[in-house]
C-alpha cells in the first residue's frame, strides 16, 4: 500500500480520521507494507525508509525536506491537482518548480520504495499525490501488478485540461494496470479525457488501451468499517464530551457538520443556508443548535488561510446576528474529534448536514448514517456533488449552492415524521452493510489479480529509458 498519509502508530496519539483508519482496517486483514510519508519535514532526508512494525502492518516512511514538501505537497498537489480536481480553476496556482517538485518526489519515492519490493507483490497506490509513481517504478524494471485508486473526483475534460503537463499525466496512469474512482461519472469523465486527448482507446467497456498496455478502469465506491461504527455509536452514551454536549443542549434539536477545513466542503454556503433556515422559519429560533466541527487544514497553503478568516468570521457574524444571550445558533469549532465521540454526536444529531461543493466520496455521511438509533434516526442532507449521493438514496439530496433550497431541507428534515426517517434509513443501511470497506478492498483487489498476464508482460518491453513512460530526469515541459 502506498499513500502520502501514513498512520504510523505513535504513543499518545489518537488515530487519523476517515480513510487511513478505513486503509488499516484492510490492510490488517492480509497484512502488508505500508509506504509513504513519515508527516515529517526535515533538513537532509535520508533515501533509507524508517521502518516499523505494528501487528502485521510493516510500515515504511520516508521524511521531506522542506522544499519538497512546499513544492510536492503544499504546492502541486494541493494548488494545482486539489482545486482541478474539486472544479475549483479560480484557485488554481501553476507553478513551473511545483511541477518539478511533485515528479522529483514521486521519482525518489520510487527509488526508495524499489529495495523494498518482492516481484510476487501487488502494490495498491493511493491519491493524486502519486499519479506518476508507477511510471516511475516500471522504469526501474517492476513488473508486478501496480492500481491505482483515486479518492477525489475527477472533472469532465475541459476542466481537467486546466492541469498543468495534463498530458503527461494522463500517459502516467497507463503505467497502471488499473484505475479505481469512487463512481462511475469520474470513471466516465477520466476515460473520456484519455480518448479526447488520443492517449487511450476503448478496447472493451472499463478498458483501454494506453501505449499499447491495457489498463482497467472502474468505479469502487468505497465503504466504512459499518459494524464497528454502529458499536462505536452504541457505546458513545457513556463518552464524557458527549454527556457535556447532550446537557448542553437542553431539549433543542441538534444539526452536526464535520469537515475538514476545506474550500471544498461548501461550509461558507452552509452557515449561510442555516441562517436562511433560522429566518424563514422564526418558530425554531432558540430551539436548534447547529455544531460544526472543522479542524484546520493544510494552513500553510495560501487558499487555506483566506477561508479560515473568512468562515471564522462568517460564524462569528452569523451569531451576532441570530443569536440570543441564552443561546449560540451556530457552535463552530476548529477542533478533531475522537471517533468514539464523534459518533456518539452523530447519533443524538436530528440532522447531519454533509453539503460540500464537490467530493470524492464524503465518508462522514456513511459514518453518520450508521451512527443513528435504528428506532428513531436522524435525516441525512447530502449534497449531490458528493460521491456518496450516488448510493445513499435515502438522504435528501440538495444543491449546496441553491441557499433557499437547503434552509428548506432543514425545515423539512426537522419535521419529518418518524415512519419516513425509518425508512430513508432502513435503505441507506442495507447498503452500508453490504458496501463495507473490507468489500470494497476485495473488490478493487480481486479486480486488479484478474489483469490477464498478456497485459503484465506488456510492461517487460516498455520500461526502459527509451520507452514511453515520460517522467524521468525532470518534470515535462
Ligand atoms: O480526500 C482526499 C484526502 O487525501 C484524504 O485521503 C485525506 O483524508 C484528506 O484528503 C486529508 O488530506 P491531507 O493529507 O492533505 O491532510
Amino acid at each position: 500500500m502506498v499513500s502520502n498519509r501514513v498512520p504510523v502508530p505513535k504513543e499518545g496519539t489518537s488515530k487519523a480520521g476517515g480513510l487511513t483508519v478505513a486503509l488499516e482496517g484492510a490492510l490488517k486483514q492480509s497484512g502488508g507494507l505500508w509506504f509513504g510519508w513519515s508527516g515529517e519535514t526535515v533538513e537532509n532526508p535520508s533515501d533509507q525508509t524508517k521502518v516499523s512494525q505494528a501487528g502485521n502492518i510493516t510500515f515504511a516512511v520516508l521524511d521531506l525536506s522542506q522544499q519538497d514538501y512546499d513544492e510536492y505537497y503544499a504546492g502541486f498537489a494541493n494548488r494545482a491537482l486539489w482545486p482541478v480536481c474539486h472544479y475549483r480553476l479560480d484557485l488554481v496556482q501553476i507553478e513551473r518548480q511545483e511541477l518539478d517538485g511533485y515528479f522529483r518526489v514521486n521519482r525518489t519515492f520510487a527509488a526508495s520504495l524499489a529495495p523494498l519490493l518482492q516481484p510476487e507483490d501487488v502494490i495498491w497506490v493511493h491519491d493524486y499525490h502519486f499519479i506518476p509513481l508507477a511510471a516511475e517504478l516500471r522504469r526501474l524494471g517492476f513488473k508486478n501488478r501496480i492500481g491505482f485508486f483515486l479518492h477525489i473526483p475527477w472533472p469532465p475534460s475541459d476542466v481537467a485540461s486546466a492541469l498543468p503537463a495534463y498530458q503527461q499525466l494522463l500517459q502516467g496512469f497507463g503505467a497502471y494496470d488499473l484505475v479505481g474512482f469512487h463512481t462511475p461519472q469520474d470513471a466516465e469523465n477520466f476515460q473520456r479525457c484519455l480518448v479526447r486527448e488520443n492517449i487511450g482507446s476503448e478496447i472493451r467497456t472499463g478498458e483501454h488501451e494506453i501505449d499499447g498496455h491495457k489498463v482497467r478502469i472502474g468505479a469502487f465506491p468505497v465503504g466504512i468499517d459499518t459494524e464497528t461504527f454502529v458499536r462505536a455509536a452504541a457505546n458513545a452514551e457513556r463518552n464524557a464530551l458527549v454527556r457535556r454536549t447532550k446537557a448542553s443542549l437542553g431539549d433543542r434539536d441538534l444539526i452536526i457538520g464535520v469537515d475538514r477545513l476545506d474550500y471544498s466542503k461548501g461550509l461558507k454556503q452552509r452557515i449561510e443556508a442555516f441562517s436562511c433556515f433560522i429566518k424563514s422559519n422564526p418558530d425554531f429560533r432558540n430551539r436548534v443548535t447547529y455544531i460544526q466541527i472543522t479542524p484546520k487544514s493544510r494552513s500553510d497553503v495560501p487558499e487555506y488561510q483566506r477561508m479560515q478568516r473568512e468562515i471564522a468570521e462568517q460564524a462569528g457574524w452569523t451569531n451576532g446576528s441570530l443569536g440570543e444571550v441564552d443561546w449560540t445558533p451556530v457552535r463552530y469549532v476548529n477542533r478533531t474529534v475522537g471517533h468514539a465521540a464523534l459518533a456518539g454526536l452523530y447519533r443524538m444529531s436530528q440532522i447531519g448536514l454533509v453539503t460540500p461543493l464537490r467530493d470524492g466520496m464524503n465518508l462522514v455521511a456513511k459514518e453518520f448514517v450508521a451512527a443513528q438509533q435504528p428506532d428513531d434516526p436522524g435525516v441525512l442532507i447530502l449534497s449531490r456533488f458528493a460521491g456518496a449521493a450516488h448510493e445513499l438514496d435515502g438522504a435528501i439530496l440538495v444543491n449546496p449552492y441553491d441557499t433557499e433550497a437547503c434552509a428548506a431541507a432543514i425545515a423539512r428534515a426537522l419535521r419529518m415524521p418518524l415512519e419516513e426517517r425509518r425508512e430513508r434509513w432502513d435503505s441507506m443501511m442495507t447498503r452500508l452493510r453490504t458496501n463495507t470497506v473490507e468489500a470494497w478492498c476485495q473488490h478493487f483487489l480481486s479486480s486488479l489479480s484478474n489483469v490477464s498476464n498478456e497485459s503484465m508482460e506488456a510492461h517487460a518491453s516498455t520500461n526502459t529509458e527509451n520507452g514511453r513512460y515520460p517522467f524521468s530526469e525532470a518534470a515535462p515541459a
